[in-house]
Formats: structure tokens, sequence, C-alpha cells
């Protein structure tokens, strides 16, 4: 169920399931820039077909992913993006200046976070159908990054069990860009039991992406990611 992050030379390996739909990796179609779940053990396989995870910074638990140095003031501990940054400054896929670069644009953008600023909003379109209902549409706000390998998504939701909006962060990467165990992308057949593709990250703009989009989306996220960053630096 969960996501494999290690350094090897020359990059930090992802290992992202293909067939648990109903975890945090969901493969999906794009279609009309919307990204449509897709059946992987039923269904072939596409080239507009991503690996969409809704990767995460920490962690009340221990695990191979968590990183024990690297504590938030609440207790958790670092976990999958602190894991990869970990990994990148030992690396040196990112250096002390891409610390600073991701700390400085934190602290600036915090004071206009999406989570604070957006609205999701109905809005009625058009006349009555048929007993007397009225066709309403609803507007999400949703931010994109595109890079050549993979996007980036921020969407605001209602939080599930509270009051106000809560941004996701989803770090999208293409199928055409991973390789399965045999070296080659999944394309053009379903998945095969239990199968897992493997991207590698070889330069520090996917991370720092992900970064910035987490103090983009959130107060909270904000501060809990530069916590993160300082301390990566600091200790791995
Ligand atoms: N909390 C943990 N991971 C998250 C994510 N990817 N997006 C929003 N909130 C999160």
């Amino acid at each position: 169920m969960h996501v494999k992050i290690y350094g090897e030379s020359g990059g930090i390996v992802l290992e992202l399931p293909l067939t648990k739909p109903t975890g945090k990796v969901r493969v999906k179609r794009r279609t009309k820039n919307f990204g449509v779940p897709v059946a992987t053990r039923r269904e072939a396989l596409l080239e507009k077909d991503y690996v969409e995870w809704q990767i995460s910074y920490a962690t009340e638990e221990a695990s191979e992913t968590a990183v024990e140095s690297v504590r938030l003031s609440d207790g958790r501990i670092g976990f999958e993006l602190a894991k990869i940054l970990c990994e990148a400054k030992r690396l040196g896929i990112l250096r002390e200046r891409d610390f600073k670069e991701m700390k400085e644009f934190a602290k600036s953008v915090r004071d206009k976070t999406i989570e604070e600023k957006e609205e999701i909003v109905r809005i009625r379109v058009g006349e009555e159908v048929a007993g007397g209902f009225v066709r309403f549409e609803e507007k999400v706000p949703v931010f994109v990054k595109e890079a050549d390998k993979y996007f980036i998504e921020i969407v605001l939701r209602h939080k599930q069990k509270a009051v106000g909006f809560q941004s996701m962060v989803y770090l999208c990467i293409w199928l055409k860009n991973m390789e399965n165990s045999e070296g080659n992308p999944p394309i053009g057949r379903p998945a095969r039991r239990n199968e897992h593709v493997k991207f590698k990250i070889t330069d520090g703009n996917i991370i720092k992406d992900v970064v910035k989009a987490f103090a983009i989306a959130s107060r909270k996220h904000n501060q809990d990611i530069s916590e993160i960053v300082e301390q990566v630096l600091e200790k791995c």
C-alpha cells in the first residue's frame, strides 16, 4: 500500500503501486483537464495515464519511510516528502541555495495561502428543468503546475469533519516516464497483479515544486513544511 523511497547513485527512486485504487496512490486518465480513475487490472493503460500520489510530509508512526531526526513541534516525525528532501540533501540533488529558496518562498506566501483565500461556490446557471429543479454549477478552485514528466495539483475541498476548506496536494507522474521491474513503462496493457513502477528523481525541481505546493496550500502546511526544510538542512 505504501510508497517505497530510496536513494541510489544518481537519484532518488520512488516505487509506486498501480493496483491500489483506494489508497493514496491512484492511476488516473487525463480527460478534459480532469483525472478519471482507471480500473488498471481490466483496462489497457495509455500514454495519457498518470499516477496521482497524495504525498505527505509527516506521520505519527516510525517506519522505513519516516525520518526520525526530523520532528514537528506537535511530535509528528518527517515522512515521504521529508525522506525525499533528506535523500536529496545527501545526494547533492538539493544544495544549500535550494533550501534557502524553499524557505524564502514559504515565508513570502505565508499570508496568502489557498485555504484562507479561496472558496467553493455554486452559481445558478439557466432555468428550471423538470419538477421545479434549477441547475447550478459548482466552481472548485484547482491549481496546477505542469512540468515535463509530472504535474502538481492543489485542490480545495470542504473539510471532512469540520467547518471550512482544506487544500489537498497531489504529485502526479505520467506513466510513460516510469518503469516496471523489466525497465519498461506499463503502457498498452493492463497492470499485472500487484505491479509497481519506479520513477527516478534526478534533479531538484520536482522536490522544490512539491514543497512550494504545500507552502501555498495552507498556513498550517506552510509552517510545517518550513520547519521540515529547516531541519533537513541541519540534520540530513
Ligand atoms: N496532509 C497530508 N498529506 C496531504 C496532502 N497531500 N494534501 C493535503 N493535506 C495533506
